[in-house]
C-alpha cells in the first residue's frame, strides 16, 4: 500500500461535525459513546461536541511486540460494570477508521452481550475494501464520514512534526 492520505485536525473535526449531523437527523438519540482507543479516543472527544454525552473507552490490541497480528482481538481495558452501564442504553461505537473490521467487529461482539437497547456505529473514514470482520445483523446503523479508497491514513495525532504534516494533507 504505497499512497498515504494526510488528515489535519480541522478536517477531522469538520467530518465529524457532519456525522453527527447525520447522526441526529436519522433519529437515533444516543445516551453514550464508547470510544475504541487509541484512534477513536479524539474523534470521540470531537463528537461530544456535538452531541453533548458521555464518553466510555476500551482498549483493544490487535498487534503483538512486534507488530504482527494475532489471532484475535485482545483486551488492555475494558469498562469497569460494563452491565450496569450498557443495559438498555443507545450506544454510540465510535473508532476512527473501518480497516479490516476485525477490531470493530469484536468490540461490537463483547458490547452486544450487555444487552444494550441498540448501538449504532460511527467511524471517521471507511475504507472501500474487502473486510475480514463482519458487522453484526443486529447492528442496523452505521455511520462514516467518508468512504476512501484502500490507502495509509496519516492522522495528526500521530505525528511528529504537525506543520509539515499538515503541509502533506495539501499536496
Ligand atoms: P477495524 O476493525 O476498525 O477495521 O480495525 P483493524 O482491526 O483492521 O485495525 C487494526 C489497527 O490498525 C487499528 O489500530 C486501526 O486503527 C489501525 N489502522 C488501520 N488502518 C489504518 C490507517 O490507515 N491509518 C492508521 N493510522 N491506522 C490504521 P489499533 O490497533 O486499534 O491501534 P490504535 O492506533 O487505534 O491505537
Ligand atoms: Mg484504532
Amino acid at each position: 500500500m504505497s499512497r498515504k492520505l494526510f488528515f489535519t485536525y480541522n478536517d477531522i473535526h469538520k467530518t465529524i461535525k457532519k456525522l453527527a449531523k447525520e447522526i441526529k437527523e436519522s433519529g437515533f438519540n444516543p445516551d453514550l459513546m464508547v470510544a475504541i482507543g487509541t484512534g477513536g479516543f479524539i474523534p470521540a472527544r470531537i463528537m461530544k461536541t456535538f452531541l453533548n454525552i458521555s464518553i466510555l473507552t476500551v482498549g483493544v490490541k490487535y498487534y503483538d511486540k512486534d507488530n504482527k497480528i494475532q489471532s484475535e482481538p485482545e483486551k488492555i481495558q475494558w469498562i469497569d460494570e460494563v452491565e450496569k452501564k450498557l443495559k438498555g442504553k443507545k450506544i454510540l461505537l465510535v473508532d476512527e477508521v473501518d480497516d479490516s473490521r476485525s477490531t470493530l467487529e469484536y468490540c461490537l461482539r463483547e458490547l452486544l452481550k450487555h444487552e444494550p437497547e441498540e448501538i449504532a456505529v460511527a467511524v471517521l473514514h471507511k475504507k472501500n475494501k474487502k473486510k475480514s470482520g463482519v458487522i453484526p445483523k443486529e447492528i442496523k446503523r452505521y455511520h462514516t464520514g467518508k468512504t476512501i479508497p484502500d490507502c495509509w491514513c496519516c492522522y495528526p495525532w500521530d505525528a511528529d512534526d504537525i506543520e509539515k504534516h499538515d503541509s502533506m494533507s495539501k499536496e
